[in-house]
């Protein structure tokens, strides 16, 4: 088994209320014992209404805490509803998603979260950068030159990149139990560290994450593809023992 640092980050996305820390509890509790062994890092990105609770509960951190999107803009203003990178990073957030595709869905643009990663960098958030193709684009053959698209859209050349990490998650595999064949993966994870290298001034390694109906049952597959960080966990992040035994599977 690698012993490269893998990233293990859950996305809540619309879900959890206050009693839902105790999933934040189990799995911290959890960490603490992987992390002995392997060298693992896991972030849980939660709602905007729960950041600052999680945050104040958590006493002993063997976790990290993110959150799921923010306004373009970096500071205050009249946006209402808004809520910016400003108020999340002293809301207590460290990691932040952002061009998720149930976000691009509902309107946002390469343009615009190119506007909200530069907000996000300025506040010195982490950010977990998501692309893929949706179904239509595989099917003809556009995989590749829809996500050059979308990293040279949405990332000026002299955006900090090695404070963003790529998760790669093809939009017919999020909540489908569809995954892709691991030969097609690998190449994707291969394009997508390439593309960054040839473009963008990196320091250390490009990290690349999986994400889209990642369980417990087909993890262990992802694990044959070493070039992979990591994975960005939707659905089964809600669950303090589903998120846990993919983390133990993987490692099995
Ligand atoms: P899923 O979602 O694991 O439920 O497919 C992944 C995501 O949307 O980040």
């Amino acid at each position: 088994m690698t012993n490269k640092l893998k990233y293990f980050i859950g996305n809540w996305k619309m879900f959890g209320d206050f009693s839902s820390f105790k999933i934040v509890h189990k799995i911290n509790q959890f960490s603490h014992k992987l992390k002995n062994k392997h060298k693992i890092k896991i972030i849980l990105c939660v709602p905007n209404t729960l950041i600052y609770f999680f945050r104040k509960k958590l006493k002993t951190k063997y976790i990290s805490l993110g959150v799921q999107n923010c306004h373009s803009q970096q500071d205050y203003g009249p946006f209402t509803g808004a809520i910016s990178s400003l108020m999340l990073k002293k809301a207590g957030a460290e990691y932040i998603i952002l061009g998720h595709s149930e976000n691009r869905a509902e309107g946002e643009s390469n343009q615009l979260i190119k506007k909200k990663i530069l907000s996000s960098l300025k506040q010195k958030l982490n950010i977990i950068f998501c692309i893929g193709e949706t179904f239509n684009e595989k099917k003809a053959g556009k995989t590749f030159s829809i996500l050059k698209k979308q990293i040279r859209n949405s990332l000026a050349k002299n955006f900090n990149v090695n404070k963003i990490l790529f998760a790669y998650e093809p939009v017919w595999s999020i909540g489908t139990n569809k995954i892709p064949k691991i030969e097609e993966l690998e190449k994707i994870i291969k394009f997508i560290k390439n593309e960054i290298k040839k473009n963008y001034k990196v320091k250390k390694d490009v990290k690349v994450l999986y994400g889209g109906s990642v369980n417990s049952n087909n993890i262990r597959l992802f694990s044959f593809i070493p070039q992979i960080d990591g994975f960005l966990i939707g659905g089964a992040s809600q669950s303090s023992k589903k998120f846990i035994d993919i983390m133990k599977n993987y490692y099995k």
